[in-house]
């Protein structure tokens, strides 16, 4: 299968590093000094969830970041993908993938990495070229052997898995040869945003960057 345009964008985002830090904020003060914090820990890309109202200003404030590669995730419905758009998000990331969402993606020319959790989703987003995908939520979908066990029959699709992935347990998932990269909120705590803890974050990110001598897909 040819990947779409939309996975040979993603490919490449999700080569810049093992661990795309899942960010929720909720003051869009605090964005530009997290992606600062999170570009100089070795991790430039990060998906901000669309999950509280300062979402869309922070994709705003961090698109200007230098180094950094600002994504849009949580994206449900096209109006999320027509407002991640507008505010400058370079790829989008969805929990599932629906027809009228990946049709947004395509209309509003937003690179998707959309999510799947089973053969036959990952199946059927093949069909339309999408050879990366999010497989979320990971750990409760069966983690690890059930990425593996993906893998084995459908070797042409490559996975983000998300959801449940630790410091801790990333290595095991980017071992495997269908894992290009891993997703994972542990990067940036709420509590150290709320600290204005930047180098806390930067070290947290330095840590996860690490991990790709773990990687079997670098
Ligand atoms: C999410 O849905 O918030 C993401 O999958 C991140 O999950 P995590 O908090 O378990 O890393």
């Amino acid at each position: 299968m040819t990947p779409n345009n939309a996975s040979i964008a993603c490919e490449k985002i999700c080569r810049l590093a093992p661990i795309v830090p899942v960010l929720v904020l909720d003051d869009a003060a605090d964005a530009a000094p997290l992606a600062k914090a999170l570009v100089a820990g070795g991790l430039p890309a990060l998906e901000v969830t669309l999950r509280t109202p300062a979402a869309l200003d922070a994709i705003r404030a961090m698109a200007d970041v230098p180094g950094g590669v600002v994504g849009a995730g949580t994206l449900l419905t096209p109006a999320d993908v027509k407002a991640a758009k507008e505010a400058g998000a370079k790829f989008g990331v969805s929990p599932g993938a629906t027809d009228l969402l990946l049709a947004a993606c395509v209309e509003y020319d937003l690179p998707l990495l959309p999510g799947a959790a089973t053969a036959t989703e990952a199946m059927r987003l093949l069909e339309q070229g999408y050879t990366i995908q999010k497989f979320f939520p990971a750990e409760a979908s069966g983690g690890v052997p059930a990425l593996k066990a993906i893998g084995a029959p459908i070797p042409q699709v490559q996975f983000c898995p998300t959801g449940g992935v630790t410091l801790q347990n990333a290595p095991d998932y980017l071992v495997l040869p269908n894992t290009i990269c891993a997703g994972g909120s542990w990067v940036a705590p709420k509590s150290l945003i709320k600290a204005k803890d930047w180098r806390g974050i930067e070290r947290l990110a330095s840590e996860a960057a690490r991990l790709s001598s773990t990687r079997t897909n670098s």
